[in-house]
């Protein structure tokens, strides 16, 4: 399987986590590029219309597959392990909801990321940037009453990556002064030869 993959993006994280976890990592051809709101990338746009990674196409058929909750869900499909997306109940709704209150974190976290890196100095919108770090502190404190579990399920396994991704980007916010138990748990989490491998770069 091909995988459209940029070594700094989060949500490609989370799928290479999921890939190292469930012994899957070797199957993926890992296709370096780079994507962006201003950029043109005709390579990913002929698999993904949204022109973002991660992208996968799939062996046999050359279906793709994206974004990285539906690439996720597949691979965890392929494997003879442990389901990290557990397959129904209180468990599944349980790791849903932490992967999209993780997902909310990054996609706030990359908007700003754009905003403040991206864009154009005199262009930037202040109160636009605060608004989108008042939902990260939001989710943050959403995440922290979750009691996030060390049995990793998809939504652990989110968790930890936009937490990575705020040390990543944004190391000057403190998150771990307003949650302890958290920062204690990633740091656990942040331990796993999955995490280790996968550290952001670029
Ligand atoms: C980043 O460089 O922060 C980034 C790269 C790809 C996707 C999202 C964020």
């Amino acid at each position: 399987m091909q995988l459209f993959y940029s070594a700094a993006s989060p949500y490609v994280r989370k799928v290479m986590v999921l890939a190292h976890e469930t012994g899957l990592v070797d199957r993926l051809e890992l296709v370096t590029t780079t994507v962006a709101p201003t950029l043109v990338n005709a390579d990913v746009a002929a698999e993904n219309p949204l022109v973002k990674v991660p992208t996968l196409v799939r062996d046999g058929d050359g279906a793709s597959l994206f974004d990285s909750r539906v690439i996720a869900e597949y691979l965890d499909t392929l494997h003879g392990g442990r389901r990290l997306f557990p397959a129904e109940g209180a468990a599944r709704w349980t790791a849903l909801r932490r992967q999209a209150i993780a997902d909310g974190v990054l996609d706030a976290a990359v908007l700003t990321r754009y905003e403040t890196f991206l864009r154009p100095e005199p262009q930037r919108w202040p109160a636009w940037i605060d608004g989108q770090f008042r939902k990260i502190r939001q989710a943050l404190a959403a995440l922290a009453a979750e009691g996030l579990d060390e049995e990793l399920t998809i939504g652990e396994i989110a968790a930890g990556c936009a937490l990575g991704y705020l040390d990543f980007r944004f190391p000057e916010e403190n998150w771990r002064a307003a949650h302890p138990a958290l920062a204690a748990w990633y740091a656990r989490i942040a331990e796993r030869p999955s995490f280790l491998a996968t550290w952001p770069k670029g």
